[in-house]
């Protein structure tokens, strides 16, 4: 029988802590009784080495650079699979049968409309608004437009509220695109199915038909299924932490969208696209690679390194991949696509990148396949919440589900002043 306690020794004394296992991948000490038994927390800032809680719906190994949703290789479902059907998986925890798919899309499909209100929102925002600003007060807002769905108690209220947030997130996303360019808000045409019918609300014009190239879909598609969960990265951690207070599903996933705002989570596919124009040409690349290592310079080479992947990023693989091809279909000729790979070379090559294990992430290539879909720089994010919402709401019903859910509260190393007595003003 093999032991299943680690020691730890503090001073003269020593504790036993218990091992848990999971189904895959590496165990955990519970240190749950730690602070109890020693006096003493644990510290690891960034949660390097800290897993928050059980979960079911995705699996990483950084080291191999395999990535599951809920036991399926990402390369299967990106090949075979499509984004409705994957938000179904990562929910349900199965694949669909024809019937529970077919219901699943009708659900979806028929919760597309966001509440007329909810357009008089967006409008009071200034026209030049960033679109994430806008996404996430309008998601937030849902919990005054939807009081159905907030008792987190009830199973039912808990799914639908999941089907109104994948649903409502790209007519909502659209509908604050196409207020930031002044055109007319696009109802969803409920004839069409998810990614299509987004972009006829993104691109359609009322004067005349969209003519769409199917590449484009079937791109932005395989991008979502890439983009739909990724463990407990920092969004979906926000979205958890925020669900574990009780609030409810729409404060939460707006919580979530906040965190994935920030460029080192979800706001780098909008950043490489920035950073690639800026550089400009494959000429300037070296001295951009070397401005990254010079930690004085302030700058990181965005789209590379990864908290998790210490290997390629197989979404990445997956997506540089594709970028050729749908360029190729497209007809389109991008320059920076040059740089881009001209960067990618420079920095395999080079060791500061190599000794960090900083390989192109997911965000390094998809900024070039939304600028050839045309979907406009400030959108980039919002095309990654969009696809993440699937995730997000899958986390915080599970949490909600899974039994011994507690409000997540992290402990500190303080480092402030020691205890000191109050000086009234006039005598400091
Ligand atoms: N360019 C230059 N140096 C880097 C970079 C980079 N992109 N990323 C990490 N480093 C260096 C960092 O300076 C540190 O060096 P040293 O050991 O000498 O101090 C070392 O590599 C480890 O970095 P870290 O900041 O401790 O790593 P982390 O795990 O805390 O951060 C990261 C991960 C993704 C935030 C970071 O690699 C980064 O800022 N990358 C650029 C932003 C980016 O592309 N983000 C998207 C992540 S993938 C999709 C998503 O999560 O949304």
């Amino acid at each position: 029988m093999p032991n299943k306690n680690a020691t730890l020794t503090i001073a003269d004394q020593s504790v036993s802590l218990p091992l848990v296992e999971g189904t895959h991948g590496p165990g955990c000490i519970d240190i749950g009784g730690l602070y109890h038994d020693t006096g003493h927390f644990t510290f690891d800032a960034g949660f390097g080495a800290t897993a928050a809680c059980k979960s079911a719906i995705t699996y990483i190994d950084g080291e191999k650079g395999v990535l599951m949703y809920r036991g399926y290789p990402i390369e299967q479902l990106a090949e075979q699979s499509n984004f409705l059907e994957v938000a179904y998986l990562l929910l349900e925890g199965e694949l669909p049968s024809d019937a529970e798919m077919t219901k699943f899309e009708h659900d979806v499909t028929h919760h597309t409309m966001m509440h007329e209100s909810v357009k008089n929102f967006l409008h009071g925002f200034h026209y030049d608004a960033h679109p994430m600003a806008m996404l996430c007060a309008a998601i937030a807002s849902l919990s005054a437009f939807y009081h159905d769905t907030t008792d987190n108690e009830d199973p039912a209220q808990r799914k639908l509220a999941a089907i109104r947030l994948i649903a409502k997130m790209p007519t909502i996303a659209a509908a604050a695109y196409r207020y930031s360019i002044g055109w007319p808000i696009r109802y969803p045409r409920n004839n069409l199915e998810y990614v299509t019918r987004f972009l006829h609300m993104m691109f359609e014009v009322p004067s005349e038909p969209l003519e769409l190239n199917p590449v484009v879909a079937k791109a932005l598609d395989l991008l979502f299924i890439l983009h739909a969960d990724h463990e407990q990265n920092a969004s979906t951690s926000t979205v958890r932490l925020v669900g574990s207070t009780g609030a409810n599903p729409y404060a939460s996933v707006a919580a979530g969208i906040a965190a994935l705002w920030g460029p080192a989570h979800g706001g780098a596919n909008e950043a490489v696209l920035k950073m690639l124009a800026e550089i400009g040409d494959a000429k300037h690349v070296e001295g951009a690679v070397a401005r990254a290592k010079d930690k004085d310079s302030g700058f990181r080479l965005m789209g590379f390194g990864h908290r998790v992947y210490k290997n390629f990023d197989p979404r990445a693989k997956i997506i540089r991949e594709m970028t050729h091809k749908v360029l190729d279909a497209l007809g389109v000729n991008d320059p920076l696509l040059e740089v881009a790979l001209k960067l990618e070379e420079a920095a395999l090559k080079d060791d500061y990148f190599v000794e960090r294990k900083l390989y192109p992430n997911v965000d390094f290539y998809s900024g070039i396949i939304y600028k050839a879909l045309k979907i406009p720089t400030e959108m980039f994010t919002v095309m990654f919440a969009i696809a993440r919402t699937a995730g997000w709401i899958a986390h915080w019903i599970e949490q909600h589900e899974m039994p011994g859910g507690r409000i997540y509260r992290p402990r500190q190393l303080y480092v402030g002043a020691t205890p000191r007595d109050y000086v009234v003003l006039g005598k400091r």
